[in-house]
């Protein structure tokens, strides 16, 4: 059998130490499976001391994870320490500074510097391998990069937060406020240090910009990403959705328009029946759409120890197999930078809204639809409460600035007794 790969783990939390337990659990099934064994030589975390659950007496030690990038008894630097820029990010530029392939699960750092990092890389002749950033153990960046290689991509899009899915499909199930929701999500651990990383789609927002790099020939751009969090959706959201047809998720869509590259990470609504709109708790899912191969669905775990270590060895194995891939599919020096497009594509949208009890109220509201050129598919009104009446409307497809015309005309009707809520339906 060949030499050893050999293995600097830097970061020893979850994931961390889900790579030791595969590592030493499966010694043979990975040596057998590459080729060759798969050792890890050196360790990194911040506490040397603490109780991990696993021994890690054979290995050494290292205070500083650039330290361990440039140790000359390492072939590949793992990087589980996270964090957009800081020692993660300067210890990764050592790893390839000192000639080592690296494996990382970490989306922030990527999404914003992902793109320099791959020149980086990729002019020395080594990889950077990210396949647990994106939707935990969900292969869904060998799927698109390999998988799908020979096709057109139209379009990628899913739920890739499984805290945002949680705390939506616990409102809808049990009929939890968004508060309680989230503090439930809160007590079980879901949520990051900080809470926003979910909520507000950033976390999610940086794993599609991930997506779209490789599924369009881009450069990752996280900050053409239109991002909305799940934040401001409310029980009456969700239910009257439900009432037709829908259900709201934190939903990312990528896709190439004629006015460009359109990212979007916000609250949709899909249809009930559809595997997405079926997606329950804290579960991903990954939609990915070929010219040739047409539509192919992922579901997984999106997070936690075992799904994402097992990503981690995913792209660990491949490196012990030989397998060179660029980092986003075609050398990095030749990603296009892509024009945002936002909101291009025209979609049907969800209407919600209180009118007064006036006669011709529903009327008014109509007439102005009608003004800015949108059609309307369904309408519901239910009983009125008092002297309001909460109204839904369902239109055709129309642009986001039709509707956002059409609810500044509304504004002048005197008829309406609350804030309009737009929400897209994306058709899957
Ligand atoms: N916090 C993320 C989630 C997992 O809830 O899906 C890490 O990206």
């Amino acid at each position: 059998m060949s030499e050893p790969l050999r293995l600097g783990v830097a970061g020893l939390g979850t994931v961390g130490v889900g790579v030791v337990k595969i590592i030493q659990q499966k010694a043979n099934l990975l040596a057998e499976r590459s080729g060759r064994p798969i050792e890890i030589t050196a360790v990194s975390a911040r506490s040397r001391d603490k109780d991990r659950g696993v021994p890690l007496d054979a290995y050494g030690w290292e205070d500083d994870p650039a330290a361990l990038a440039r140790r000359d008894d390492i072939d590949v630097f793992v990087e589980l320490v996270g964090g957009d820029d800081g020692p993660a990010k300067q210890a990764i530029e050592a790893a390839l500074a000192a000639g080592k392939d690296v494996v990382t699960a970490n989306k922030a750092l990527l999404a914003h510097h992902g793109q320099r990092l791959a020149e980086l890389a990729e002019d020395a002749g080594h990889v950077i391998r990210f396949e647990a950033a994106v939707a935990g153990g969900i292969p869904v960046i060998k799927a698109l990069t390999e998988g799908l290689a020979g096709n057109d991509v139209e379009r990628v899009l899913g739920v890739m937060n499984g805290t945002c899915n949680y705390i939506l499909t616990r409102m809808e199930n049990a009929g939890l406020s968004y508060e309680d929701a989230f503090a439930e999500a809160d007590g079980l651990g879901y949520l990051e240090a900080d809470p926003t990383l979910d909520v507000g789609g950033i976390d999610a927002g940086h794993k599609l910009a991930l997506l779209a790099a490789i599924a369009f020939g881009t450069q990752p751009d996280f900050d053409a990403v239109e991002l909305e969090g799940i934040g401001s959706i409310t029980i009456e959201d969700i239910r009257q959705a439900a009432d037709m047809g829908y259900r709201i998720k934190l939903l990312g869509v990528a896709q190439l328009t004629g006015r460009g590259l359109e990212q979007r990470m916000s609250p949709c609504l899909v249809p009930a029946i559809s595997p997405l709109g079926q997606l329950e708790g804290g579960t991903n899912m990954v939609v990915l759409e070929g010219d040739h191969a047409g539509q192919i669905v992922l579901r997984g775990a999106g997070a936690g120890q075992g799904p994402t270590a097992s990503a981690v060895m995913s792209d660990v194995i491949d490196i012990a197999r030989g397998t060179r891939l660029s980092t986003f599919g075609q050398p990095a020096r030749g990603l296009r930078k892509a024009r945002p497009a936002r909101a291009a594509v025209p979609a049907p949208y969800y209407l919600r809204m209180e009118l007064v009890d006036k006669p011709g109220a529903l009327a008014k509201i109509a007439a102005q639809l009608g003004e800015a050129g949108i059609s309307i598919d369904r309408m519901r009104q239910y009983g009125h409460e008092a002297t309001t009446a909460p109204v839904l409307i369902v239109t055709h497809r129309t642009t986001r600035a039709a509707l956002d015309e059409a609810i500044r005309g509304f504004e002048t009707t005197g008829v309406l007794a609350s804030t309009p809520v737009a929400i897209r339906i994306e058709e899957v």
